[in-house]
Formats: C-alpha cells, structure tokens, sequence
C-alpha cells in the first residue's frame, strides 16, 4: 500500500483524513507543510508522522543550507521544533528526529552541502525501510503468539494500527493481517474510534482491500461483545511505552484492556522497538494530547450536541502495565519493556 514516498525533494502522502471516500496523494515541499499534515492528522499513527517528520527534516534542510554552518544549524533546530510539536504523545515522532539531528551533526563536519542533504534522505529511507522490516516481523511474532490462544478467534482492535499508520504494513493491524492468512483468526472487529473514526474509515479500509473478514462495531459494544464470549483477543497499537509497562494509545483502548481483563480476554500490544521510551518510568509522564472540542462537537459539519456544548477531547488514553499480557515488538514477545535493554 502506498502511503509515504519522497521523490526529487517532494513528499508525497495519501492524505488519510479524506479516506475512505477519496485516494487522494498530496505534496508537500516545505517542512512547514508536513508539520501542517502531521498536526492535522493527514498523516497519523505513530510510526508514519516519525517517518514523514523525518523527511520534514529532509526538506527544512533545503530551506537551510545555504546559510553559514552556525545559521544553518540554528535553522534546523528551529525546524526540529516545529516538527516535534505538530503531535506530542507519539514517541516515534522524537525518535526520528533525533535520528536525524544526529545524522546531520555527524555529516556536518565531514561532508559538503550537497552530500548532507543526500546523507539526512539516505537517514529517512533507513527509518521508512527498518519499519517495513519490523512490521513483518512483529506480525510473524504476533500471529506465533496467537497461534496459541486459540484456533478460529475472533479478534478486536482500536483505532488503526495498519499501513497507513507505519507507512508500510502495520503494527497491530500486521499481526491481524497475516494471522488471517494463516487461518489463526475468523473474524476482526474494528471498533469506530470516535471521534476521528480512525477504526471505521482507515482501518476498515485496510481490511476490505486486504479481503479480511470483519466487522465494525460502535465504540460503546465491546463490553456486551465479550461478556456474550464473541471476542478471543484484543490487540492494538502504541504511540508511547514506558519502562513499567504502561501505553499511550488511541482513546478507548484503556476501557478495551480494563473489559477484556474483566472478561478473561489476552489483550496485546504490538509495537516496535522505537515505540518504546526508556527515558520515562511510569505512563504518568507521557504528554497526552488533547485536541479541538470541536472533533466531538460535529460530525461533517452537523452538531453532535446543542448549540453551546463543550466537549473535552483527549487523543490518547494510558492502559496500566497490569492490563497487558505480552507487547509483540520485531525483537519477541515480550512481558516487560526491560527484556529489551
Ligand atoms: O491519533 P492517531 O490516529 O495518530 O492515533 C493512532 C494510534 O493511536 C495508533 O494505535 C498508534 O499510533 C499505533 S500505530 C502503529
């Protein structure tokens, strides 16, 4: 699936906020237009505005290198900043950038402007590559895992944690992916994802082009789905892991792990490695992005609510370490993020 392609200094995304009912590729040649993308969720899910901030990075650059080597880095830090508060929860977003900074103070010294800029795209093709690699393996993880849940499961996932989202094949949405193909798993439910409907438009989409058996329900139907024993898994995605255990995810996914506890019902996180942040201790210190009341206040155009209503819209939620019975990663399954330092 195409989602993220960086040609001749153009990056070109499918713009995801206007799937499934239009394929449309948009272009952007200035970092400021990808920060614009990334902040109004053209591109979403953890991995992918990493990917698209790195070759943000890539274009900041240009705007750049033609001022002395002190200007010059004083302009990319200023681009690093705009790009890494486009989205504050995803980790991944300050993961590539670093890369990237790092990438460009180590070519800075060494190399002429013209092979900087070459070295930074050659940096962002890595990142956009290593996770196509790590998808794969996440989802022959992943369904190896499941493969011992169960036979024939029917299995629910939140938000979308598929292509779009990594900017190659997906995470969660991998794992459920190949564990179809392999007859692991029956049927998916995509829970909606209110309000940006991320479940219903994007991940929906995914599944019917994949011709994946599935579902949708409304966010409020997992509780009544499990207790009538219709569900086997829960799997999702993660923006942010800290070193105890606890997930940034998509709003909704706590209130899926706290039912599927209640439930007896394994619920899983798939991620990369470069989801998980070992500089924080516990999911208190994650940054939670709150967005515009006015996602909850309409839906295309038309009032949810009477006139004068405020809506409080938080974009993530932390799901407690306890909730979590194994984080699928490219390295293993894994009980607790220290397995992998
Ligand atoms: O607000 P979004 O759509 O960017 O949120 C996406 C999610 O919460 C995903 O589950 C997460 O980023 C993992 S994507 C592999």
């Amino acid at each position: 699936m195409k989602v993220i392609e960086f040609k001749n200094s153009e990056l070109k995304i499918i713009d995801q906020s206007a799937l499934p009912d239009r394929e449309v590729f948009i272009s952007l040649r200035e970092w400021q237009d990808v920060a614009e993308s990334i902040e109004k969720m053209k591109v979403r899910g953890a991995p992918a505005i990493g990917i698209a901030a790195a070759y943000g990075y890539c274009l900041g650059f240009l705007e750049n290198k033609n001022c002395g080597k002190k200007k010059m880095l004083e302009g990319m830090l200023k681009v690093k900043k705009g790009l890494l508060s486009s989205r504050p929860t995803a980790v991944n977003l300050q993961w590539a950038l670093e890369r990237m900074e790092e990438r460009l103070l180590h070519s800075a010294t060494e190399y002429e402007r013209e092979d900087i800029y070459a070295a930074l795209v050659d940096e962002a093709n890595s990142i956009k590559k290593e996770q196509l690699n790590s998808d794969k393996k996440i989802s022959r993880n992943g369904s190896r895992y499941l493969r011992r849940v169960g036979k024939n499961l029917n299995v629910l996932t939140h938000c979308n944690a598929g292509a779009m989202a990594t900017g190659g094949w997906g995470t969660a949405l991998g794992v459920i992916k190949n564990a179809y193909k392999e007859g692991i798993i029956r049927k998916v439910y995509a829970g909606e994802t209110r309000p940006r409907m991320q479940g219903a438009k994007i991940t929906c989409y995914e599944l019917n082009k994949k011709s994946v058996e599935h579902e949708l329900i409304c966010d409020t139907a997992p509780g009544y789905l499990m207790y009538r024993g219709m569900i086997d898994a829960v799997i999702t995605g993660a923006d942010r892991i800290a070193l105890n255990g606890d997930v940034a995810n998509k709003i909704g996914t706590y209130q899926l792990a706290a039912l599927a506890d209640r439930n007896s019902i394994p619920f899983f996180i798939a991620a990369p490695v470069s989801s998980f942040d070992f500089e924080i201790d516990t999911g208190e210190e994650i940054n939670v992005e709150y967005r515009c009341e006015c996602e909850v206040l309409k839906i295309n155009g038309m009032l949810t609510a009477p006139e004068g209503t405020r809506a409080v819209n938080p974009a993530f939620d932390i799901t407690p370490a306890d909730l979590i019975h194994g984080y699928v990663t490219e390295k293993g399954v894994i009980k607790k993020p220290d397995e992998l330092q």
